[in-house]
């Protein structure tokens, strides 16, 4: 694996934008491998498990951390029934976090859904959040290696952190964009790269942790950055997920943070009330706002020097179907409505 190839990819040329599905069917059968799992490993003799397990994985949500992990496998060679498990074990902790999110957050929509919180009650969510947490460990001690085990648990350990940190940071509307990014590292990010890193561990492919692991990050990064504009300007039916719930929160995100950092003083004066105040009853002042600073714009510029960061780390790969999948990813974590 030497020759670089990554400069043929353009990101930017016009043309029909990746799309998931296609990039899905790449790695068709071991997909639906972990899919089943998902489902499988969701048994329990406790009725309320199954029924709030349920109910949130068959809501769908795009897989993307379990394909991410299965893509990083075929670019390193085969995915084995590890890898399989690993990425189940990747979309339990992501939906462990999810039941979690939606609790702190009092959000009531979840890919197109009313959120298990909103249906079951914050209780079951946590608690069912806590069992997939725990189910995900109990798979990952069957996978018998020591160095991702411990892997893993500091990268939920960091997760964990940065939710905290996020809850800290909340209603303060002096958080600058560096304080904002440690954020996102640690509550998105950082599980983006241990699912691509977790997958070179699988495939005892060392040499090439770093730069995978370096990939995700950057990936996760942008992802969120794009998650927290379409917080503002998305569509509600397109993204399963209510407008204006980062607002609520008083969360610091970055489109805000750019009003902050150039506006004019009424703008700022907007934004700092809002934020301070937690709430959304200005959600179209604040909307003004951004759009007066370009702070949607700004976003997706810092989200687009991120995606190029993540394809630059792949440079050291052969061009493959799996890698140009992976390089479509990093696309489609920018360009995407949903
Ligand atoms: C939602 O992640 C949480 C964020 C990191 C923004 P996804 O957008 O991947 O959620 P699903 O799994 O597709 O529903
Ligand atoms: C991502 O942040 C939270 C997690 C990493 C679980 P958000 O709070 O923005 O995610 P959504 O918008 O609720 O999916
Ligand atoms: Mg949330
Ligand atoms: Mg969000």
């Amino acid at each position: 694996m030497t020759d670089s190839h990554v400069t043929d990819y353009n990101p930017d040329s016009v043309g029909d934008p990746p799309v998931i599905e296609n990039i899905r069917a790449s790695v068709a059968d071991a997909f639906d491998q972990v899919d089943e799992l998902i489902v499988k490993q969701l048994r329990s003799d406790v009725d309320l498990v199954e029924n709030v397990g349920h109910y949130i994985v068959a809501a769908g949500g795009k897989r993307l951390r379990p394909l991410l992990a299965l893509l990083a496998a075929r670019v390193l060679g085969d995915v084995s029934s590890d890898h399989v498990k690993f990425s189940a074990i990747i979309e339990f902790i992501h939906t462990a976090t999810l039941l979690h999110d939606d609790v702190v957050d009092i959000s009531s929509l979840r890919r197109g859904r009313a959120t298990a919180n909103e249906t079951f009650g914050n209780a079951p969510s946590v608690l069912v959040g806590d069992f997939m947490y725990t189910r995900a460990f109990q798979l990952m001690v069957e996978l018998g290696d020591l160095r991702l085990l411990e892997h893993m648990a500091n990268t939920t350990n960091i997760i964990a952190e940065g939710e905290v940190l996020q809850l800290v940071r909340a209603g303060n509307a002096s958080v600058n964009e560096a304080q904002y990014q440690e954020v996102i590292e640690r509550k998105t990010a950082i599980l983006f790269a241990s699912a691509c890193r977790g997958a070179a561990m699988l495939s005892d492919a060392p040499q090439h942790e770093q730069s995978l692991h370096d990939y995700g990050l950057h990936l996760g990064i942008a992802f969120q950055m794009i998650d927290d504009v379409l917080d503002y300007t998305g569509d509600p039916e397109e993204m399963g997920k209510n407008v204006g719930d980062d607002l609520s929160e008083g969360k610091p995100t970055l489109p805000l943070i750019h009003v902050m950092n150039t506006g004019s003083t009424e703008d700022r004066d907007i934004v700092r009330t809002a934020i301070e105040t937690k709430s959304k009853d200005s959600l179209n002042d604040v909307v003004a706002a951004v759009t007066r600073c370009g702070g949607a714009e700004y976003t997706l510029a810092r989200a687009i020097y991120h995606r190029d960061k993540a394809i630059s780390a792949l440079a050291e790969f052969d061009d493959s179907p799996e890698k140009s999948s992976l390089l479509q990813l990093a696309t489609l974590s920018v360009e995407r409505s949903h």
